[in-house]
């Protein structure tokens, strides 16, 4: 009752400020937009004919906005690039507002890109053909992709091979508002007949500071119609629906990064980061990109055309990229090659994490460090908030709690845990590192170039501006001086508040015309400037031998090629623990999947049930860490006991069981940028997978996930997609002793209590585990794999392994392993499929070290007389029969292949 009466008070008195954030209505290029877009019936911009220029790869023209009495001319060019993909950026020659401005750089912002790419550019890639041809500028490019450009109306339609699949600017909503002066708006205000003067030269929003707007209105827009393609996702980062719901009545999406405090769920409130990619999956597949860094709103409809989206942006450029493939997996594939794919972690990072704020002193993380192993749980890092800094002073430490950070970590080291420090991108004034940074000139500015003050945790502060170089290399400098204490590599950091979180600021955040490196305005940056903050730490760290670690909470595309990240400060309920899966999908369709939850909540105390659930659903985060408030209990997954302790344990424990599953994942994530959780319509293209939220695959397609993620429930429901495979039972990482086969197409109940973990496994699939319990990732470096094959009906099965140190950069020069498994009615074969030569030495000690010493076969007994007939290695090789599962020991070297071979004859359907 107690507990009950507390989680109620916790609740009540947390709820999102509504008031701190502008609603569309409130802001003006928002308000003006929408009701462009309501009253549009004609398109008011066309291509100038005489303008157009062909190259290989590129296309420029002029594209004129008119209305009676203006015209107004905007550069626009359509490029090929990388991936089968098409680029169109459309800018303003600005030469009209040189010495207009005051201190703001008068350009449009069109450097975006220069962060999200990856390399900070993207490659080109040729047409196949660009004409002109009867009104129309016809663009053939990579295979069967063709765009049509409209010259009078700007509609550019995309074809696959002959079928209509995107359409752009159908609806006319493309819209930029030109340069102008505010004496200089003549009798209709410079504005088309459909176009409202709200807010044009002012932000009227009752902030504190108010928002002279100083170069005036410069809004861009535009529309997409995805052409039968009923289903949109993407555009993190909210607490909503996977598919994303109309917008139509309410607030368009969002995309400004904020400190949202206490958020809800079922909102398009903007939240700490956000990546403007939106993706439709079907028969074939749409990606659109939107590269400015500039405060975002997005409308969504679905109409029975297919759906609608309309992109809506304070100012920046027009700057868009579409990728159109057949598989939904190839448009991450694809757009991977632009924005860089996920780095490959080290190992340790994919193990359990624990964090609260605070661990007061050494002794208490010292002590937290020991229990984990009294306890039995498997953990490997822990981690310390902003208490740890003297008075917040990040880059120092509280002496009398801290007295000898170096010796923690060693203490640390020698047990093999990592340590995390919080590291904020706000100084305070009056010491060290801000009055360096002051004295620099490397601070971000106010609107007339003075230093910008604002408060947060430790009181006023000013801010590090690293889109200046200058400012990156102070920000390192940092670092470098702080880690010259340490003599271990275990010391890692945490980047928060990088939105940047301002309290006093409007909207939580920096005014947006605060002044960056090139006299950019924050408002053309805002939503980089985390990112280029957590990437200028990330090289600063990085030493090019061990792989560094960074956790952020602000994040742009581009921010997962160097950061993990986790969704901020939600609440202890189980609304929360469902939304939360829905953003977990929602990162993995748009190639940010490294990313974490406060297991448990943020705020509040959950009760043991809810708790041990979370971290039931946890393990199927890649980046797993608990963490709460300072206000809040104790919720190590000991202090729960009995029962709650148990499932907690468990669960973690098999989270580690299954590192060589997520390792894999990672790797081909690294290499390709295909999600490690991927949603159902990854595996099957079926309509009635389109809306599942709460199912899932981990890894590989074939190991299927359904969390409990309600209050008492001890049963869920699995949809078993249609096809051809039967999918196993697969509860908490067992097949029990009587093996449960679902057919496809079916809906199963399966029983869940307390100490379960739903999963299940499809049939023709192979996988590796380590099943041997170690502390952390790093004492399982030796330890033998498990090989479990699933054979479908045909005894066929196939699965992959990746290995490597785990935490070095030698992945890079050879030293790995990748193995092969491939089932058939006559043989198992692991085959060595790639590894680089250039270390012999790697491979035989991993021979002399590592083993596959089971190797399990289910659905064995489907299969009558089942003998083994040889085994290429490992003569000892036994095997036993137990109902439908066959055991295999073996003593085989994980670098060898192996060729094993069995005598069976099908005999029952199962
Ligand atoms: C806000 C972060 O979201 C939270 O995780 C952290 O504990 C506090 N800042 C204090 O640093």
């Amino acid at each position: 009752m107690k507990l009950v009466v507390l989680a109620w008070f916790v609740l009540a008195v947390t709820a999102v400020k509504h008031e701190l954030f502008k609603t569309c209505a409130q802001l003006g290029f928002c308000t003006r937009q929408r009701h462009y877009a309501n009253h549009v019936s004609t398109s008011h911009y066309a291509i100038d004919l005489k303008s157009i220029s062909i190259s290989t790869d590129k296309v420029e023209a002029q594209l004129i906005k008119k209305w009676p009495g203006h015209l107004i001319a905007f550069p626009i060019s359509i490029h090929g690039i990388v991936g089968n993909q098409l680029r169109v950026i459309i800018d303003e020659d600005r030469s009209l507002a040189q010495g207009e401005t005051g201190l703001v750089n008068p350009r449009r912002y069109n450097e975006t890109g220069k962060w999200a790419f990856n390399g900070g550019e993207v490659e080109t890639q040729a047409f196949k053909l660009a004409k002109v041809q009867k009104n129309q500028l016809v663009i053939e490019y990579g295979e069967h992709l063709r765009a049509e450009i409209d010259l009078a109306q700007f509609v550019i339609n995309f074809f696959y091979d002959s079928q209509l699949e995107l359409s752009v600017n159908e609806n006319n909503y493309l819209n930029i508002e030109h340069w102008r002066e505010e004496d200089e708006a003549d009798e209709d205000g410079n504005l088309m007949a459909e176009e409202l003067d709200f807010d044009l030269f002012l932000d009227s929003f009752k902030d504190l500071a108010a928002d002279l707007v100083p170069v005036g209105p410069e809004l861009v827009a535009l529309d997409f119609q995805f052409k039968n393609h009923h289903h949109l996702y993407g555009i993190p980062e909210h607490s909503d629906q996977f598919r994303l719901p109309l917008t139509k009545g309410g607030d368009p999406f969002r995309l400004y990064n904020v400190d949202i405090f206490e958020y809800e769920t079922s909102s398009r409130l903007p939240m700490y980061g956000l990546i403007p990619f939106v993706i439709a999956p079907g028969k074939l597949s749409i990606g659109v990109f939107w590269v400015n860094a500039a405060d975002t709103w997005v409308d969504i409809d679905y109409n029975d055309d297919g759906s609608h989206t309309h992109f809506m942006l304070e100012n920046g450029v027009v700057d868009f990229i579409v990728t159109i493939e057949p598989k939904v997996a190839d448009v991450n594939r694809q757009y991977g090659k632009v924005v860089g794919n996920t780095m490959l972690p080290p190992l340790f990072l994919l193990g359990y994490h624990q964090c609260r704020w605070n661990y007061n002193d050494e002794a208490d993380v010292l002590d937290i460090n020991s229990k984990f192993d009294e306890h039995g749980i498997p953990y490997d890092s822990i981690w310390l908030d902003v208490e740890y800094a003297d008075r917040k002073h990040y880059f120092t430490w509280q002496e009398d709690k801290f007295p000898n950070p170096g010796r923690m970590a060693r203490k640390l080291d020698r047990t093999g845990r990592h340590l995390v420090v919080i590291i904020d991108p706000h100084l305070a004034t009056g010491y060290f590192a801000s009055d360096e940074l002051i004295e620099d000139g490397l601070e971000m500015k106010n609107s007339k170039g003075e230093t910008f003050k604002g408060h947060c945790w430790p009181g006023e502060l000013v801010w590090v501006d690293t889109l200046n170089p200058k400012g990156r290399a102070f920000w390192a400098f940092q670092y470098q001086r702080f880690l010259s204490n340490y003599t271990t590599k275990n010391v890692h950091f945490w980047n928060d508040m990088n939105e940047p979180s301002v309290f006093d600021g409007p909207e939580t955040t920096a005014p947006k015309d605060n002044l960056h490196f090139g006299n950019w305005e924050h408002r053309s940056i805002h939503n980089i400037y985390g990112l280029t903050l957590h990437e200028a730490t990330y090289l600063t760290i990085n030493d090019g031998d061990e792989r560094p670690f960074i956790l952020t909470r602000l994040y742009y595309a581009g921010s997962q090629r160097t950061a993990a990240m986790w969704f901020g400060d939600n609440l202890p309920t189980w609304e929360h623990l469902r939304t939360l899966v829905l953003m977990l999908l929602t990162h993995n369709v748009v190639n940010y999947p490294f990313v974490g939850v406060d297991i448990g909540g943020f705020f509040g105390d959950p009760l043991p049930e809810l708790l041990t659930r979370w971290f039931q659903t946890s393990i199927f985060y890649p980046f797993m860490r608990q963490h709460a408030h300072l206000d809040t209990r104790r919720r190590e997954p000991w202090v729960a006991g009995g029962v709650y302790t148990d499932a907690m344990r468990n669960a973690i424990r098999l989270r580690y069981s299954m590192l060589p599953i997520w390792y894999t994942a990672f790797h081909q994530l690294a290499l390709t940028g295909v999600p490690v959780v991927k949603p159902m319509f990854y595996e099957v293209n079926d309509d009635a997978v389109m809306e599942i939220e709460d199912q899932f695959f981990v890894g590989d397609l074939g190991i299927m996930a359904k969390p409990v993620m309600n209050a008492g429930a001890e049963k869920v429901k699995m949809y078993i997609p249609q096809g051809q495979h039967k999918y196993i039972d697969y509860i908490n990482g067992e097949f029990g002793l009587l093996v449960k086969v679902y057919q496809p197409g079916s809906t199963v109940t399966i029983d869940a209590p307390i100490t379960s973990t739903p999963m299940v496994v499809r049939q023709g699939l192979a996988f590796f585990r380590k099943r041997r319990y170690r502390r952390l990732t790093r004492l399982m470096a030796q330890d033998p794999y498990t090989l479990t094959i699933v054979v479908d009906d045909n005894g066929d099965a196939h699965g992959r392994l990746y290995i490597d140190d785990g935490h070095l950069f030698s992945y890079k020069q050879g030293e790995f392993l990748e193995l092969e498994v491939t089932a058939t009615a006559l043989a198992i074969t692991v085959d060595v499929v790639s590894q680089d030569s250039s270390d012999a030495n790697y491979l035989a000690q991993l021979a002399a070290m590592v083993e596959i010493d089971q190797i399990q076969v289910v659905l064995a007994s489907g299969f009558a007389d089942v003998s083994l007939v040889s085994a290429d290695s490992g003569a000892d090789t036994h095997y036993v029969i137990d109902g439908l599962v066959m055991t295999i020991t073996a003593h085989h070297p994980i670098s060898q292949s192996m060729t094993l071979k069995i005598s069976r004859d099908v005999v029952d359907e199962l």
